[in-house]
């Protein structure tokens, strides 16, 4: 059993064993000071006087017949009961001064901030990034200065006479410009679409009836065509004998297409190849 009695700022306790009446009484550590404690009796105003009381009561420690088991402890501790807590209250939210309000029905409120600025700072930056990674991307792979140049080329139809065809280079390939005889558009137009290996009309091909404009790589292996020249009075590959008229259609030999049509467009006197 034990009890604590304050004085002032101080207090004792005093345990002894399990004597209903004999435990406790209190006083500062000093006796002139308890003395000024009108509650406290003299006797118990030290812890000697205590532990002689206690002793008395109980017939000594621990032999008291009443006493069947116990500790007779005195001890001292600042019990600080006169010091008063700082009011915090200007520091709180306003949804936690209440503190009988559960935490999680105030829990949106206080995490409105943060949750905006992790989403809304978070979306920026990743928006931020992303368009980072595409640019620098885009840049990387884009065309360079003197190749974007290139990019298309125009070329003055009075430089190639009616029955020529002449040779241009476009993006690193051969471009074969022909101007077309009438004979050779009549002849062409004429051909049985049903015929041909790669079914396509001439007007299918050509964007006026006098200028037919092929990239000139044979659609076999690769090969650079030879312009005017083979059976059909087109092009010849001589590399495994391909003929094409003068369409620029597959007629004879192992090539499985027709030579490829670029994107051009006339303008003026010139024809714009890389423009449609
Ligand atoms: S590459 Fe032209 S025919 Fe083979």
């Amino acid at each position: 059993m034990a009890s604590l009695a304050r004085s002032g700022g101080f207090a004792v306790k005093v345990i002894s064993g399990s004597q209903p009446h004999v435990n406790f009484v209190a006083a500062s550590p000093a006796a002139e000071t308890v003395s000024a404690f009108r509650e406290v009796p003299a006797e118990f105003a030290t812890a000697e006087t205590r532990q002689a009381a206690v002793s008395r009561s109980t017939g000594g420690v621990f032999t008291n017949g009443l006493a069947v088991k116990g500790i007779n402890v005195t001890s001292r501790r600042l019990a600080h009961t006169d010091v008063s807590f700082p009011n915090m209250e200007s520091y709180r939210r306003d949804s936690t001064k209440n503190t009988q309000t559960p935490a999680r029905d105030t829990e949106d409120q206080r995490r409105a901030l943060p949750t905006a600025l992790y989403y809304g700072a978070g979306g920026v930056l990743s928006l931020w990034a992303g368009k980072e990674v595409v640019q620098t991307l885009v840049s990387y792979k884009a065309m360079a200065a003197d190749q974007r140049a290139l990019a298309s080329i125009e070329i003055n139809m009075n430089d190639i006479p009616e029955g020529q065809t002449k040779t241009f280079e476009w993006r690193g390939k051969p471009v074969f410009v022909k101007h077309r005889t009438k004979a050779e558009i009549a002849k062409e137009k004429a051909v049985p679409v049903a015929d041909l290996r790669h079914p396509q009309h001439d007007d299918e091909r050509v964007q006026k009836d006098e200028w037919s404009v092929v990239i000139g790589v044979c659609t076999h292996l690769g090969c650079v065509p030879i312009a005017n020249a083979g059976d059909f009075g087109g092009y010849y590959c001589p590399c495994h004998g391909s003929h094409y008229d003068a369409s620029g259609r597959i007629r004879k030999g192992p090539a499985p297409l027709n030579l490829h049509v670029p994107a051009y467009s006339f303008k003026d006197t010139t024809i714009v190849i890389g423009s449609s």
